[in-house]
């Protein structure tokens, strides 16, 4: 299995970890840092609907405290409808692309973020800068 179907298979493990039963929209986020570490999220949604967090957003948390988000490298995204018919590859929200790029502005690194449907196909492949250009971000301090 090559790197990338690995950090997909990740992401699709994590995706069965997904809390997720007002939308039914099951998300699984693998991050993978420079020397090959893995960390997840799933989204985790909430009876008061604004509370709830991305898969993205819950994945760079587990990252940061795995690893470092300045050690990020690239990012799978699998997701789609629990049951039913699938609607393509996920693409990050806008608040997820901000987290992403502040990740990448840590470190320099243009991320590049996989995103596939929720059985791991269709992939899309794109750097952060193409997904989120002309971003907002700050010189940031050490991480
Ligand atoms: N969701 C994510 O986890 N990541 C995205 O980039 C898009 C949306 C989640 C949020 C919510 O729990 C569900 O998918 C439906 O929007």
């Amino acid at each position: 299995m090559s790197g990338k179907d690995a950090l997909i298979a990740a992401a699709l493990v994590a995706r069965t970890r997904a809390y997720a039963p007002y939308s039914n929209f099951l998300v699984g986020c693998a991050v993978e840092s420079m020397d090959g570490q893995i960390a997840v999220g799933g989204n985790v949604e909430n009876a008061c609907y604004r509370l709830g967090v991305c898969a993205e957003q819950s994945a760079l948390s587990a990252a940061q405290v795995a690893y470092g988000l300045g050690r990020i490298r690239r990012i799978a995204i699998v997701g789609g409808p629990r049951e039913g018919k699938d609607v393509g590859a996920v693409m990050p929200c806008g608040g997820c692309r901000q987290a992403i790029a502040e990740a990448g502005s840590v470190s320099g690194t243009d991320i590049e973020v996989i995103c596939c449907d929720s059985e791991g196909q269709n992939a899309v492949s794109m750097t952060i800068s193409e997904l989120l250009p002309a971003s907002f971000t700050l010189d940031t301090p050490d991480a």
